[in-house]
Order: C-alpha cells, then structure tokens, then sequence
C-alpha cells in the first residue's frame, strides 16, 4: 500500500511509492506517454503515464480525465527540476473519484468580470493561490508580531450603533427596530480596551459602502488596528514602520515561490527598513503644487496626489498632520498648529497610495464633544467612548492599515480585489 502523501511533502519521499488525491489541471500526450499535472492544494506534479508499463483500465482511465477532475494517483516519487514544482511522479495506478464537466477557465485570456464571476473557481488558478498564500502570511505575521510584543487581541463588533469614521459610506440595518451599522473599524472599541489590556488590537471585516469603483476600494475589507496607551504620534509611526518592514521581511522570506509565480520584482522590496520619511502635510502640498497638482491647503491628498508624491520614492512616506477639517472626528488636536490634527497617511510607494491611517486620538472631553457636534454625529451613541475621557483620559494611539492593500503592494499586482478571497465590490455581491 503506498502512503497517501500531500505535495509539499514529495521531497521526504523520493523513491517511495506514495498516493496522491487532487485535482487535474492539465494533461496532454498520447501514443505511448501521457502526463498530467495534479494539484492537491499543496502544490503541482506532474505525472507520467508509460503506455507499456501500465495495466489497460488505468490506460483508458487516464484518456477520460478532463480539467479539474479528481483523482488519486499512485506512483514512485523522482527528483525533476524540470518538472512544474520539482518532482514528478511515474504512475503505477490511477483511481477516477469524479470526472469533471467542461471546465469554464480554460488557459487562455478571460474578461475580469467573467472572472469574478468565477471566483469560486479562479481560486483555483496559479496566481489566485499564491495571492491569498501571500495574504495568509501577512496574517499570520501580524498575529506574531503582535504576540510577540505583548498585546493583546481584542476582536471588536461588526454590528454596532455608532458610526466609527464618516456618516457618508455606511451599512445600515434594521437592528429590532433600531439603526445599526456594519462596523467601518473596530478603532473606537480598541481605544477603550486600553486601560485594560495597555496595548491591543483587532483584526477583522470592515465595511464601507464605497461609491468608487477603484483598484483600491473594495466595500469589505480587513483591518488591522492596533491601539497604545501612553503612546503619542511619533512613536505611533514609528510602530506602522516597524509592522511594515516585519511584514515585507515574512514575504520575501516565506513567499519566496509565491512572489515568483505573481513575477514581482523583490529588488522593489529588500531596502523596506525603518526608518521610513516624513513629511508634514503642509510641506506635501507645496510639494504637490510645485509639480503642478491642483489641490488647496485643506483638502484631502487624492490618489493622484499621492502618486505625484511618491514618483521619486521608494521607500514608503509618513505624510503627517493633515488639517482637522478633511479627517474623522477622533483626531488630536496639534497643540502647536490646532488648524490640523497628530496624525498621518502612510503611502506605499510604486503608486500603491495610503495603506495605514492613524493617529494620535482626541484625550480632553471638550474638545472630542465639539468636533462630534461639528461632525452631526448623534451624541448619545457616544456616551460610552467618552466615557474613556471621564475615567483616567490618557494620551493614546492607534492605526489601521488595510490587509488587501498591503498584499498589492507587497506583491506588486494592479488590484487589490485579488487579495480577498470574496471580493465585495460596489457591484458586486456573489459569488
Ligand atoms: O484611513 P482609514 O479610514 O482609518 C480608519 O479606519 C481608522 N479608524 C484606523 C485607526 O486609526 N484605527 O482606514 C485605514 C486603512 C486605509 O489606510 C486603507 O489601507 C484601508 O484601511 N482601507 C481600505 N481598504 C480597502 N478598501 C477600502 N474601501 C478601504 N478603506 C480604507
Ligand atoms: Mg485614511
């Protein structure tokens, strides 16, 4: 009997007789050889049918298989480095477990629309995997990099009644005949776990009904959004810039075959070290005007503000104190300039834009209460996040940097739909 053995594993198996259950991605040849390439979900190989040395039936089972059938093949394991993923298998036995219809992804060009239409299926494909792969790390080091520096994770509502950034992109529903929202951040929440726990974070769906149809806006996506108490705005970015380069540093060292299949090209990512640059947004937009941008001291940096900022960077830029009017309520006031708020953008560079927004948050009860009038915010869902100021206030920070953009850009690919498994776009619910 051999072993049934996963792909990843072949390399502990050479010469071995071992069993594989996967899937049919290709198969080709005929007359007296014919390969298929299986996938199990581990990774590829290919396996090689020799006509003569093989007993009829698997022969003639071989001549029925079509793409994404399923199948268990057994064969003895061979060194290839030819071979797609390394090894390949010379098949002594072949169990069908289901013939496929006729497959609608067929190696050639599709439309992006068909594809997501797909999605449930262009999963399957070599670019999707190593996508999400990417993806699935970057979870997993943020979890360690957290872990690893003693917070503690604090997982947030994702229906709740009060608006956590702005009025303008939210969900609402029918909650037994109250108003509740889809959660926009965990960030309100975080901030009161800090008296508790020091320093947290959460990490999960957030929701905005984003009218832009843009490579960077999907209406759920996830956040990380870590909160410090005693921690004021400097050392908030110097924190992003330790994430960042932690994050960078995972990649390029655990998605080496990952980043290879998407083509990235790594030499855009080994100098991502802290310590990151700085600019002051005020500084930005007179820079911005120097090259011939449009904007006014006020508003909110565009995408394509962002890019004309980052043409000569490579390293990604803190963009800091922005004015108070084009950020959300809960920003510091700036002592020295109370025109603008203590918080930054971070901007990825190769026209990535903003993947982390943060800030020092609002500590004195006057002020918070004003700026929530100002914003015609409803006062009395925020009776318990002042409650944060009534009860030992203190200087805090936080930020939230959104996984799928931070996959995109660390991958280099166009869209950051391609980095959640079910994309929600704002015309697009299914699959
Ligand atoms: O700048 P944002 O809106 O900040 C917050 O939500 C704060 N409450 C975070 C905090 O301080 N705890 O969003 C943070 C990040 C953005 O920089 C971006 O990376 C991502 O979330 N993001 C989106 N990603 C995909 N699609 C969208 N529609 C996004 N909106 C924001
Ligand atoms: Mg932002």
């Amino acid at each position: 009997m051999a072993a049934p053995v996963e792909i990843h594993q072949l390399g502990d198996h050479v010469g071995e007789s071992v069993s594989i259950s996967g899937w049919v991605e290709t198969t080709r040849g005929h007359g007296k050889v014919a390969f298929a390439v299986i996938r199990d979900g581990t990774g590829i190989v290919q396996c090689v049918f020799l006509k003569k040395a093989l007993p009829e039936e698997v022969w003639s089972a071989f001549e029925t298989l079509t793409q994404e059938s399923t199948v268990t093949v057994t064969g003895e394991v061979k060194a290839d480095d030819r071979a797609p993923g390394g090894f390949e298998l010379g098949i002594s036995h072949l169990e069908v477990l289901h013939i496929a219809e006729e497959y609608p992804i067929q190696p050639k060009e599709h439309g992006v629309e068909f594809l997501l239409d797909h999605r449930h299926l262009w999963l399957r494909s070599s670019q999707q995997r190593a996508g999400l792969r990417v993806r699935n790390e970057l979870t997993k080091a943020i979890a360690d990099f957290f872990y690893d520096r003693d917070f503690t994770r604090i997982d947030t509502p994702i229906l709740t009644g009060s608006i956590g950034e702005h009025a303008g992109t939210l969900f609402q529903t029918d909650y037994f005949g109250e108003n509740a929202y889809l959660a926009q951040t965990g960030q309100l929440y975080v901030e009161t776990a800090c008296p508790a726990f020091r320093k947290v974070y959460c990490f999960g769906p957030t929701f905005r009904a984003e009218k832009s149809k843009t490579r960077r806006h999907l209406t759920e996506f996830w956040m990380l959004e870590p909160e410090v108490a005693f921690a004021d705005s400097d050392e908030n970015m110097r924190l992003q810039e330790e994430l960042v380069s932690y994050l960078v540093e995972r990649a390029l060292e655990n998605c080496t075959e990952e980043l290879k299949v998407l083509e990235r090209d790594t030499s855009k990512l080994e100098h991502i070290k802290p310590s990151f640059p700085r600019i002051s947004y005020t500084d930005a937009v007179a820079e911005l005007k120097g090259k011939g941008s449009e904007i006014e001291w006020g508003q909110d940096l565009g995408a394509t503000d962002e890019a004309i900022l980052m043409e000569d960077r490579d390293l990604p830029l803190f963009v800091h104190d922005y004015p108070k009017q084009a950020k959300a309520f809960y920003m510091k006031e700036n002592p020295e300039d109370t025109r603008t708020v203590k918080c930054d953008d971070l901007l990825a560079p190769e026209g990535y834009g903003e993947i982390i927004g943060g800030s020092q948050r609002e500590d004195d009860m006057g002020k918070l209460l004003e700026r929530i009038r100002e914003e015609k915010l409803p006062e009395e869902a925020y009776s318990w996040y002042l409650d944060l100021r009534r009860y030992g206030s203190f200087v805090h920070s936080g930020f939230g940097l959104g996984l799928e953009r931070t996959c995109a850009w660390i991958t280099g690919r166009h869209h950051i739909r391609e980095f959640i498994p079910f994309p929600r776009l704002m015309n697009r619910l299914n699959p």
